[in-house]
């Protein structure tokens, strides 16, 4: 079994169908020393959909007889449980008078499992059991007793028999978990020179946990270094060109490759034209992976010459010395980078935050897009 990918997340082997088989072999035959020849005939409450395949394997073992019938609630958005209240949209069979084992595929905090007890109660069940395929204890906080558990897992995020990322999943017979090693974020931070890119990326750093890479930097590096590379560069920087392809493409790369213990990655700069963002796609399928996001800043081509200039006096940066250099990295902006905003457009990941107002209100707009990944 190798790894499957929904989306943009990958999950990795976890209880193959076999071991989930065993569980539920254990829980039907405590559910019939139960029931069998009790003289009830109790109610199996299927919670849809996820559900299904776990009914499905206890309908087939238990030897008691039963009615079945499904209820279906609004439930989890995403990897983390929504939290809010849930409502029923429809439940095909009443349960008034009798007894009712709620068949559930997973319980986490078991916030589903109170407003299930709550609406079976005002819908008249006699008496309410609680059957799940899976249980986080280090997650359920509830006080209702879970009656029969057929397997406990930690509080991962997991995916296959029934269960669903964002209704994707459900049909695999083993269950997958997340595998957050290779779940990494890359997130662009995209702009024209003096958008506010180096500025505003050390707080996306900090709240993503994330590795910083800013090409200009780097470069720079290598002129202040004297570097072969650095050679090269210079020239075409203080001329406000862009450098080759292959070498921003190869220092990514390196970068990719080396840094380890961080959630992801905050590109500063790069890619810059329709070529780099092609190969950035590759890089990253490679191992099974995709930008998550283009965070574009934009500020009018005003505001771009008076940030500048108010820089050089700081900085000292050559490309930042003359006016006719940042016409041109303007200009070499509008040519070859903004082709970009359409590229990721297509993709859906563009997201374009005003760049205008103080560093704090901008880093208050990326901070709440931010939170949506
Ligand atoms: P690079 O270093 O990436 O320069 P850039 O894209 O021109 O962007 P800047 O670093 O100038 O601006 P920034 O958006 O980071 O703004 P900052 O936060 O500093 O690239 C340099 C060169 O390297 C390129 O021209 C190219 O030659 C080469 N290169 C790099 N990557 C490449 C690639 N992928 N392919 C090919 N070539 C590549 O802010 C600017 C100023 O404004 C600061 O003084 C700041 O304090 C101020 N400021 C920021 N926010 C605000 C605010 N909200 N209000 C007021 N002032 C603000
Ligand atoms: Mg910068």
């Amino acid at each position: 079994m190798g790894n499957v990918k929904l989306y943009d997340k990958s999950f990795k082997p976890f209880i193959p169908y076999e071991k989930i088989e065993k569980a539920i072999d254990t829980v039907a035959a405590q559910l019939n020393r139960d029931f069998v020849g009790s003289g009830e005939i109790p109610v199996l409450l299927c919670v849809l959909n996820g559900s299904i395949l776990f009914t499905a394997e206890l309908m087939k073992r238990v030897t008691f007889p039963c009615e079945v019938i499904s209820i279906k609630l609004t439930s989890y958005y995403g990897t983390t449980s929504s939290g809010k209240v849930r409502e029923v949209m429809g439940m095909t069979g009443s349960v008034e008078g009798k007894t009712v084992i709620v068949v559930e595929d997973i319980v986490d905090t078991g916030t589903t499992i109170v407003d299930l007890d709550r609406i079976l109660k005002e819908k008249g069940a006699r008496e309410i059991r609680y059957c799940t395929m899976l249980l986080k204890p280090g997650a359920y906080n509830k006080d209702i007793k879970l009656d029969y558990v057929a397997m406990e897992i930690p509080d991962d995020f997991i995916v296959g028999f029934g269960l669903d990322y964002d209704e994707l999943g459900r049909n695999s017979k083993d269950i997958y978990v997340l595998d957050k090693d290779i779940t990494m974020k890359y997130f662009i931070l995209f702009g024209p020179p003096g958008a506010g890119k180096g500025t505003q990326a050390s707080a996306m750093v900090e709240k993503g946990n994330l590795c910083h890479i800013s090409t200009g930097d780097l470069l720079r590096g290598e002129m202040a270094k004297g570097s072969e590379l650095g050679l090269k560069a210079k020239a075409l920087i203080e001329n406000g060109e862009l450098v080759p392809d292959e070498i921003v493409e190869g220092m990514i790369e390196n970068k990719f490759d080396t840094v380890k213990g961080v959630d992801g990655f905050l590109l500063d700069g790069f890619p810059r034209t329709i070529a780099q963002a092609e190969a950035l796609d590759r890089m990253l399928g490679k191992t099974k992976q995709a930008v998550t996001a283009v965070v574009s800043l934009m500020i009018p081509d005003e505001t771009i010459k008076e940030r500048i200039l108010h820089r050089a006096a700081i900085e000292g940066r050559a490309d930042d010395a003359s006016e006719a250099t940042i016409q041109n990295r303007i200009k070499t902006y509008h040519e070859k980078t903004e082709p970009l905003v359409d590229y990721y457009k297509k993709a859906g990941k563009y997201f374009e935050i005003n760049g205008l107002g103080t560093i704090e209100e901008v880093r208050e707009r990326i901070a709440a897009l931010m939170e949506r990944f």
